[in-house]
Order: C-alpha cells, then structure tokens, then sequence
C-alpha cells in the first residue's frame, strides 16, 4: 500500500500566530484599515477594546471614536462606532476629540471615557466626558470642561489598584508648559483636586503604569506631530516627586518615529503603543506598538520588525529573519555605496531612484513574508522607495525620515516570495531618490 501526500486534504496543523508588524498598515477582521489613533485600550474578561480617533477623512477635526476587539491584541474587530459628533457641541464635526480613554466606574457599574475635547485651533482646551453601560457604547456625552479651571490638553487616565479604584486625570496644562495629575470624583465625572504637578516639563502624549508598586509615568515633549525622544520618570506615590527625565528609547530615533498613546502592563514588561503621526495625510498615520522591557532595569523599547504576544503568559517573542547588506546586492545605474559606522556592514546604498537601483538576492519559503527595509533618510521629508521582486510590477514603500543622514530606522513591506532564489529591486524605475539602503531583513513569519 502507497500513501499518496498528494491526496490528502491540506490541513494546517500549526495555527499561524498572529504577528504585530509596527508600521506597516494595520487592517481589521473586515479588511478596513485601524482608525483608532491616539488610542486606549480596555480589558473586559478575556476581551480587549481598542478605542482612537477615526482619522479616515484625512481631518484632524473629530469624525468618530472607534471600537475594536480583540482576544489576542493582534486581531482587531471593528464595532459601532463609542462617540460620535453632536452638532451645536465641544464634539461637533468643526471639534477636536482626541485620546479618547476609557475605564470602568464601579459605582455606578458603567465606562466612562475621557477624552482631549478642543476647538478647531485648539484653543479651548479643556477635557470631555461620556458614559455608557456596555464597553463600546454609544457613549452618551455629558460635556467639556476645563479642570479645576486650567487648560488640559494632551491628557490620559490612570486607574489606581487601590480598592476605592481611584482615577487621575493625567494633562498637559498651562500652554503646555506644566503637566498635571488630579484625583477624579467617585463617578469619574469631574476631577477633585490636583495631586501632582511637573512644572515647566513641556510634557505631552501622557500614559501610566504601575509596576511592583512604583508609578511609572511616560511621556513625549511637545514638537507638534513630529516626533521627539520620549521620556518615562517613576514616583513611589502619585502625589511623590517624579524621577528626572530618562529616555524610552535611544534619543536620535527619537521613539523610532513615534509618539506615545498609551502603555500597558505585560507580565514583568509592558507594550508601548505609539502612533507615527502623519499630519498630510492623517488617516495614513501608523501603530508603532513595541515591547517595553525592564531587562536593563528601567523601561526601555525594545525595536522588533515583527513580533508576537502571549497574553496567557504575559509574554513576548520578537521574530528573527535573515539579514542582507544592500551594499552586497548587484549595484546599478548612479546608485553609489556611502561609507560610515553606522550602517551595517559600514556601508549602505545611496542615490537610489532617478537612474540608480539596487538587486539584493534572497532566499524565500514561497509564500507572503515580511520584509524590513533598514535605511536613513537625513531630509526632512517622507521619501519612497520602490520595490520590485523577480522583476514583478513595483509597490511604494514609504520612508519617513529618520532625523539624520546616519539614524536609521525599518520600515516593513510584505512581499510573496517563491521557496528558493528571488531578486528584490529597490529604486527602479522612480523619478525621485529614495532613502540610503543599510540592509533588508527577511521574516517567514506573515
Ligand atoms: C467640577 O468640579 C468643580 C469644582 O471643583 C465645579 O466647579 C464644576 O462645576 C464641576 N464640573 C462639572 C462638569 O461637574
Ligand atoms: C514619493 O516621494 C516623493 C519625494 O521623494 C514624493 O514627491 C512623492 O509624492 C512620493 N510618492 C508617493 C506616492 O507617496
């Protein structure tokens, strides 16, 4: 008798983890893009939520706060929209609502949700509220306001462990020069007195943690959309004295282009989740979500192309892929190879696009695998980069910059490889110059 492999029904013994990929476009279950930035981030039971502005229209004026779920913090459901605008209100289609947070209020056995309510020019600052009895709502808006009659603007929420579960309005105040923490009323509707204030920080992007019993404050500094080195500082008690500043992450990456949105506890560790605003194109902005791990001692993000979470175990698995130096691909046209210490391999490929290219042969499993493109683009501009395999129609990979012409960042792209031999272009064929190329990782994972 012949067993014949062929005429067995193809099973996938092995469930295919789901993996997070920070930058690359993020859909849901139903194949729309994530509109949930500036997100928070709930746990009902064994079920997250995901809460964030809806920035499809490309408006940084508020559309909707979306609802996602997830078991596995990876795959992500879209429900009904939590808030939408009320015309004649602080939540109008001509208002700002950002960083919508949302915890749950035991005494009266419903969420509530705070959220940075604004006018158009940010001018009002002030922090709105909205309740409901189920995580996803709709939320119902009870209004805006300016706590204890100073400006907020930047803000989040933090949820003691205390049995009383006291809250705290974390926020940039005072032109955001004085960043504040006041204690919330028992319903969570309105704030009581302030407890803690860091004068003169300049902080924004505000998230909170608390780990072994210390309060770990994360924060960036204030530079519009564009990014800038995050910071976190600890304090023993949320009304103690914060630590000075120390950076999440090395300063010339500057949070790996990101900006903090919220943090969460994971076993020992946390996950950083951060947005990688794009202010042209607003809808287009990214999910930069990292581990962040106290290996060192202090937090500190951990960069990962293509990672996974055990949520059972309160775990993280970064991927490896197999690495390939640009400079050792077949170099053409005006591409040339600059020399410096950072690159990989001391070198990397420049001048690619308008005339120049660059081949790179990789070993693929044949199927869909991600591939992260590790360049510098010192411009002060998003470049692109064109990628060809096997001489295939080109796709467009976006470059943001990375802050220097020797700071280099990845961004991913995930290409079907056949099992075996493949070329994989950069630069052909564009008419514009892409970022200098340091080396591509090559990932199975998908
Ligand atoms: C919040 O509390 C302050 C007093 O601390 C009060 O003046 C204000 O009216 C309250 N706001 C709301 C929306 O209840
Ligand atoms: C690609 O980048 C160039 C700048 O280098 C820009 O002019 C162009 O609009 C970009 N194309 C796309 C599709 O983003």
């Amino acid at each position: 008798m012949r067993f014949s492999l062929l005429a067995l029904p193809v099973i996938s013994l092995v469930a295919q983890a789901a993996v997070i990929v920070p930058g690359a476009t993020w859909t849901d279950t139903s194949g729309n893009v994530i509109q949930a930035h500036g997100g928070g981030f709930l746990k009902v039971g064994s079920t997250f939520y995901w809460f964030g502005e809806d920035k499809a229209a490309n408006s940084a004026l508020f559309s909707a706060v979306s609802c996602y779920t997830s078991t596995d913090m990876t795959t992500w459901a879209r429900q009904n929209n939590a808030l939408t605008p009320i015309s004649g209100t602080m939540i109008s289609t001509s208002n700002i609502v950002e960083r919508p947070k949302v915890i749950f209020n035991k005494v009266n056995s419903e969420y509530v949700m705070w959220f940075h309510s604004d006018t158009s020019n940010y001018g009002a600052a002030q922090v709105g509220v909205a309740t409901a009895k189920t995580p996803c709502g709709p939320y119902t808006y009870k209004g805006s306001f300016s706590p204890l009659g100073a400006e907020s603007r930047d803000m989040s929420i933090f949820q003691d462990d205390d049995a009383a579960q006291t809250a705290y309005l974390l926020y940039a105040s005072d032109n955001n020069q004085n960043f504040k923490i006041s204690r919330l009323d028992a319903n969570y509707y309105n704030v009581t007195a302030q407890v803690n204030v860091l004068t003169a920080s300049t902080l924004e992007a505000p998230g909170m943690l608390k780990r072994n019993g210390v309060y770990y404050l994360f924060a960036s500094h204030t530079s519009g959309w564009d990014p800038n080195p995050n910071r976190w500082f600890t304090a023993s008690s949320i009304s103690a004295t914060f630590s000075a500043q120390e950076d999440l992450a090395p300063e010339p990456v500057r949070t790996y282009f990101s900006q903090n949105a919220f943090d969460m506890a994971l076993g020992t560790n946390a996950v950083y989740m951060g947005d990688r605003w794009r202010p042209d194109l607003l809808g287009s902005s990214r999910y930069i979500w990292l581990p962040m791990s106290w290996a060192s001692g202090s937090p500190q993000l951990v960069w990962a192309d293509v990672w996974t979470l055990n949520i059972a175990a309160g775990t993280y698995t970064v991927a490896t892929g197999t690495a390939y130096e640009a400079e050792n691909g077949v170099v053409s046209g005006s591409a040339t190879i600059p020399a410096d210490p950072s690159f990989s391999g001391g070198k990397a490929v420049g001048f690619l696009g308008n005339g120049g290219s660059v081949t790179i042969t990789v070993q693929g499993i044949g199927a869909a695998q991600w591939v992260s493109l590790y360049y510098a683009n010192g411009d002060s501009t998003w470049r692109n980069t064109t990628v060809s395999v096997n001489g295939g129609a080109s796709v467009l990979v976006d470059q943001p910059d990375t802050g220097g012409s020797h700071v280099i960042l990845s961004v991913p792209v995930k290409l079907t490889l056949k099992s075996g031999s493949n070329t994989i272009t950069f630069g052909a064929g564009q008419t514009t110059f892409a970022a200098d190329l340091d080396k591509i990782i090559v990932y199975t994972a998908s």
